[in-house]
């Protein structure tokens, strides 16, 4: 079964029980500035898994792209990557338990509708019970009438067995629940009925792997502690298409199923130098950074752009070291643009292809120079005698700062040199090593943030400061856009998405049809309206009733507290043209704003629309 039909029956499987298809949301979280990526399918619905009505119902499934770089350092093993699709189904306050776990069973066994999987190969486990929740024998209950046998049912603590909310900068917050997971042997002769302590044993040593998770949500958990219970129950789902597509397709490895083996051998067969890893982290990050690009991330020194920028140098080094001849990685983005196309019709090649050329030519101008550069460092050893580098020279944050602004080697990067390839003798770095480092490293890289952060504003204004500079237009902007939408379309007008680079802003709104060039031109007018009437931009904090008393529009149902930021344009909050629950930052006035321009307007999915649009 490829990994599209595996997508195709998820989906079609929930459509026919009651449940709304939903677009995957961006990686790029829209408004929780929180998190670098969604990382998992629940992340975009916690407004609704929290209580506010969904406007496509009480029953969803989707496709959720994720990415997580937590295990950067594992990709080249057999199941980790950078990004993945995690199959979804949801309810909001309509079934619970017993169905949920009737459908998992009946959707991995089916032959006909499901994924056919062999029952006699199928274990689960469920919560055991804390001071939080009880035992959870109404899961235990509804496995054994699905048809799990009760000797294949183990109780785990909530270590295992609770999905905790979402990690924010500061602490897990949001929908929590004890969850059941789903386990399949993938080992030839079969395991068959296992002890808990065998079963333990098999889980260790990945003779069964995790293929889906029902969480059963009825917390919600503030700075970490659960604090209440949610007013309606919950289930949030979580099936990785790879990993399902890899037992499916009864490898034992991820770079073996359809998504990858195509790349792998492509890159197999022209590789003058060939490693598996290598080939694998290739695959993965270059896949990632396809993803990522086309949501809008390009490549900076930080957040999501440092993760881009770390992942586009990782592989283009990578395919340095496999030998693979020029451009290989721009035919390795377009085979991942085919594959994934109709799915993800916002993948966007060209940009994708520009994207990594730029990145290669700039980091290879400075690779060779920088490499010399570590390789003086770090010589053979033999040169060394046995004094050992770290006597020749001081390994400290500077030392990485400097080959990162120098030669742009990211942190992580110039250590798996220094420990592996290239490097004619490695040595190893213990990880708390590598993590005093990794500290010091920050530490010296904020200084020299915020020294050429005032360097540049002194120096040439629009230099450097410039691209945040742009970023707040673009915000500002886009709230004059959303206001003036509802001026011309109408109030049923909602903010579905926004996305802003520093060359353009996306906006993605609810409307049922596409607009007029007349409309178009109206929105147009009114903006640059605004933007001559030179109205002040404002921001105050209200308790959240009297913002929304306010007429403020806002998005993040009870996401940010009791006490929310509202941003407003025009002298008074009573008067102003514009106002909406918002973090910031903006531009302090709409005069900065220059002329506004709408480039596109375009579907994304039934209902919902699309407006690119450029400031100049
Ligand atoms: N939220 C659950 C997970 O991601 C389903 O595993």
């Amino acid at each position: 079964m490829t990994s599209a039909e595996v997508r195709r029956r998820f989906l079609a499987f929930f459509e026919k029980r009651g449940h709304a298809i939903i677009p995957s949301a961006p990686l790029v979280p829209e408004n929780d500035p929180t998190v670098l990526f969604n990382t998992a399918g629940m992340q975009p619905l916690v407004p609704y898994l929290m209580g506010r009505p969904h406007p496509q119902g009480d029953r969803l499934a989707d496709v959720q792209k994720c990415v997580r770089t937590g295990d950067i350092d594992d990709i080249g093993d057999n199941r980790h990557l950078t990004f993945f699709e995690m199959l979804g189904n949801w309810s909001l306050g309509s079934y619970f338990k017993e169905e949920a776990i009737k459908w998992s069973y009946e959707l991995l066994t089916s032959k006909t509708e499901g994924f056919g999987l062999d029952p006699k190969r199928l274990y689960v486990t469920v919560f055991a019970g804390d001071e939080n929740a009880p035992r959870d024998e109404e899961a235990k209950k509804a496995w054994v009438s699905a048809g799990v046998p009760e000797n294949r049912i183990y109780f785990k603590d909530a270590s295992a067995n609770w999905w905790p909310a979402v990690k924010g900068k500061d602490a897990w917050t949001g929908p929590t629940g004890p969850c059941s997971e789903m386990f399949y042997d993938i080992t030839k002769s079969g395991l068959g009925d296992m002890t808990p302590a065998e079963y333990d044993k098999a889980d260790d040593e990945g003779r069964v792997i995790e293929i889906w998770n029902d969480v059963f949500m009825e917390f919600e958990k503030k700075d970490g502690k659960i604090v209440s219970k949610l007013a309606k129950r919950n289930v949030d789902t979580g099936a990785g298409l790879e990993r399902l597509a890899t037992v499916l397709q009864k490898k034992t490895n991820v770079f073996e199923t359809d998504v990858f083996l195509p790349i792998i051998d492509l890159i197999r067969k022209n590789s003058k130098n060939y490693d598996e890893r290598s080939a694998r982290i290739v695959a993965d990050h270059l896949r990632t950074a396809t993803f990522l690009i086309s949501d809008g991330v390009v490549p900076s020194n930080k957040d999501q752009g440092y993760v881009l920028r770390r992942i586009l140098r990782r592989a283009v080094f990578k395919m340095g070291h496999l030998m693979l001849p020029a451009d290989i990685g721009l035919e390795i983005v377009e085979k991942y643009v085919n594959a994934y196309q109709t799915h993800y019709p916002n993948l966007n090649g060209e940009t994708v292809k520009t994207v990594l050329r730029k990145e290669e030519v700039r980091f290879k101008a400075t690779l060779d120079q920088g490499l010399k550069e570590l390789k003086k460092t770090f010589p053979s050893l033999t040169s060394f005698g046995d004094a050992g580098p770290e006597k020749k020279i001081k390994l400290d944050g500077r030392f990485f700062l400097d080959l990162f602004t120098t030669y742009g080697f990211p942190f992580e990067l110039a250590i798996e040199i220094i420990q592996s390839e290239r490097v004619q003798t490695p040595f190893v770095l213990s990880s708390e090593k590598i993590g005093e480092l990794k500290t010091q490293f920050d530490e010296e890289f904020k200084k020299h943030q915020d020294l050429s952060r005032a360097g540049a504003e002194a120096k040439f204004k629009g230099g450097l400061g410039d691209t945040s500079e742009m970023s707040l237009k673009y915000h500002t902007a886009t709230h004059l856009l959303h206001k003036a939408l509802h001026e011309v379309l109408g109030d049923h007008v909602s903010q579905k998405g926004s996305n802003i680079t520093p060359e353009r802003l996306r906006f993605d709104f609810t409307h049922g049809a596409k607009m007029t060039d007349e409309e178009k031109k109206r929105v147009e007018d009114i903006v640059n309206a605004k933007i001559k009437a030179a109205l002040p931009v404002h921001r105050v904090e209200l308790p959240k009733d009297e913002a929304l008393k306010t007429g403020a529009y806002h998005f993040f149902g009870d996401k940010y507290g009791d006490v929310v930021s509202v941003y407003y344009i025009g002298d008074s909050i009573d008067s102003a043209y514009s106002k909406e629950f918002c973090g910031g930052p903006h531009v302090e006035n709409t005069s900065a704003l220059g002329s506004f321009k709408i480039q596109k307007e375009e579907a994304v999915s039934a209902g919902v629309r699309r407006i690119k649009a450029v400031l100049s």
